[in-house]
């Protein structure tokens, strides 16, 4: 067998070294987040017998209060910032978003991306009475969770959950759901469905604004 320089050796695992310090520095975030989520979090969860998304929950079911969805949203935000940090849109985002259902006043909203409901929670509780949110989420555990979380907070009756993967509930929204339009959109699935479902959400002509064929 070929024995390589001892020198070229050196050079080599230094620069892989300096390439890995470079990796680390330049997505120290994004490292720390897959390191969180692939790692720390499954180990916790093997040694806590549950997931984040049911702690979140059991934690709404001890500190809020039945039927107030603001108590389980603050539940959910402290519970985040002190104890795990999850994907939920959060109170700053989250106030912005309640500025446009305030505006907008859908009467059919639509959510890609429930995640454990704080968003559907968030929306749903500024609906008027009447109007109504569907919320598609990809995970079946995550929709369940979310479930709860709207059962909880009193809205059940305001909010549809889906469990399915956004491209295939899309096509769907006419004849399952009885969805004739939609008045507003909340995009907060992964990224890359963005585009591609915006534009199966067209053809249905749904969105609202969108010249009908014939206008
Ligand atoms: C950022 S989280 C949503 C957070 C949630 N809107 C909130 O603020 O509470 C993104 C969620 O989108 C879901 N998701 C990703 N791709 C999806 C798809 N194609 N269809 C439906 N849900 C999807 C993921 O499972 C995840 O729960």
């Amino acid at each position: 067998m070929l024995e390589a320089p001892p020198l070229l050796l050196a050079a080599f695992s230094l620069g892989l070294v300096l390439l890995v310090l470079l990796l680390c520095h330049s997505y120290s975030g994004f490292l720390l987040i897959c390191w969180n989520e692939l790692v720390l979090q499954p180990l916790y969860n093997l040694f806590m017998g549950d997931t984040k998304e049911q702690r979140i929950l059991r934690h709404v079911l001890q500190h809020a209060v039945a039927g107030d969805p603001q108590s389980v949203l603050e539940a959910i935000d402290t519970y985040c910032l002190q104890k795990e940090w999850a994907m939920n849109v959060g109170d700053k985002k989250g106030q912005i978003l309640d500025a446009v259902v305030r505006e907008q006043r859908p009467s059919v909203l639509l959510e890609l991306g429930a995640y454990c409901g704080y968003s559907a929670v968030r929306m749903a509780r500024l609906l008027e009475p009447g109007a109504r949110l569907l919320t598609i989420e990809l995970n079946p555990d995550y929709a369940a969770i979310t479930q709860q979380m709207l059962d909880f907070a009193g809205l059940q009756d305001r909010v549809t959950v889906v469990a399915g993967p956004s491209q295939d509930i899309i096509p769907q929204l006419k004849k399952k759901y009885d969805v004739d339009m939609l008045d507003m959109v909340f995009l907060d699935h992964w990224k890359d469905r963005y585009l591609p479902d915006t534009l199966l959400l067209e053809p249905l002509t749904l969105l609202l604004g969108q010249p009908q064929s014939g206008d």
